[in-house]
């Protein structure tokens, strides 16, 4: 059930339990990372692989240095220049942060959401919070309240209100190795972007095969009908014009169809990205047959969106 009452949300993590949270990028199901019973259930509700582990969110920079060992001079200028905000960094982790969390490894990722909720809670407790994305394994991240409630009511999860997640997209995840940062997830925040800023260029270690970060599994982010990525759009909504088509642009087109939504009314692929989860989620709700989509431009921000909707639509 959805509330706005902070003060239950709290109680229900100080409790052990788990709950719903707001954050910028996308909701989270959050519980107290120092209770075993709470990262269980996180686990189980998702019902997520083990050998995947969970993001520790801090309430700001002062408490970094009580997970991590040390934190190299790159990482703390990003830490200056992008937290808070959809920034996730993995570093080695200090004995406080169980293995539960980090599912044995060595390195903990830990991120200081900007959102006000989040902030508001992550204040009011005294220890952090672990928070994957709240949805079941390998479906579309929830950006609102109500897809959060939609996919675990039955599990009478409580979810904390805080409107749409205002950036829409996940945080990206960077790492430390041989003296260099490594991206291992490309999010909200562009591998250009971080460039910009340090100046040199960062290995991207987000396409590697091995399932060590998110969204390496090939099949993810998938709305629970077939998604097509089509060359031809006109055509494909001919071949398949007996069926109730979702169809997902860019921009908003005229073609008739059960429901159409264009990502980005400027055209941009910054404000397509921001929107593409939500908009998922009302093809979905819709219950339209399949969804038909289009490559998009190849920029940074385009170049984000067609990695989510490859991998949602492999079958
Ligand atoms: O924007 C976000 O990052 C959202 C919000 C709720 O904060 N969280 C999120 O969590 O996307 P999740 O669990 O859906 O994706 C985080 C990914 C996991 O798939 C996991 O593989 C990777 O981060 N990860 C977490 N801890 C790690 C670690 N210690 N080493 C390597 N990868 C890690
Ligand atoms: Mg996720």
């Amino acid at each position: 059930m959805i509330t706005t009452d902070i003060k239950k949300a709290v109680s229900v993590l100080q409790q052990d339990g788990i709950i719903g949270l707001p954050t910028e990028t996308v909701y989270g199901l959050a519980g107290s990372a120092f209770s075993e019973k709470a990262i269980k259930a996180i686990y189980t509700i998702k019902n997520r692989p083990f050998e995947n582990p969970l993001i520790v969110h801090l309430p700001n920079k002062e408490v970094i240095q009580a997970i991590v060992k040390e934190i190299p001079e790159e990482i703390e200028f990003l830490l200056e220049t992008f937290s808070p905000g959809p920034v996730t960094f993995i570093l080695p982790k200090k004995p406080t942060i169980s293995d539960l969390v980090t599912a044995g490894k060595p390195n903990v990722a830990f991120r200081i959401p900007s959102h006000p909720t989040a902030i508001e809670v992550l204040e009011k407790i005294d220890f952090p919070l672990v928070a994957p994305s709240a949805n079941p394994f390998q479906r579309i991240s929830p950006v609102t309240a109500q897809q959060v409630d939609d996919y675990f009511n039955k599990e009478e999860l409580l979810v904390l209100e805080g409107g749409t997640s205002y950036l829409g997209i996940e945080s990206t995840i960077l790492g430390f190795e041989n003296n260099s940062v490594v991206m291992y997830r490309e999010g909200y925040l562009t591998k250009n972007e971080i460039e910009k800023y340090l100046n040199y260029s960062i290995q991207d270690k987000s396409d590697a095969k091995a399932v060590t970060a998110p969204g390496m599994y090939k099949k993810h982010y998938a709305p629970s009908c077939p998604m097509i990525i089509a060359l031809d759009i006109e055509k494909e909504i001919e071949r398949w014009q007996h069926k109730k088509i979702g169809l997902l642009t860019l921009q908003p087109t005229n073609f008739k169809v059960y429901h159409s939504i264009g990502l980005s009314t400027t055209g941009t692929t910054k404000e397509a990205l921001s929107n593409l989860y939500n908009a998922m989620h009302v093809l979905e709700k819709a219950k339209v047959d399949l969804i038909i989509t289009q490559i998009f431009p190849n920029d940074a921000h385009g170049f984000i969106i067609n990695q989510r909707i490859i991998k949602a639509s492999y079958i």
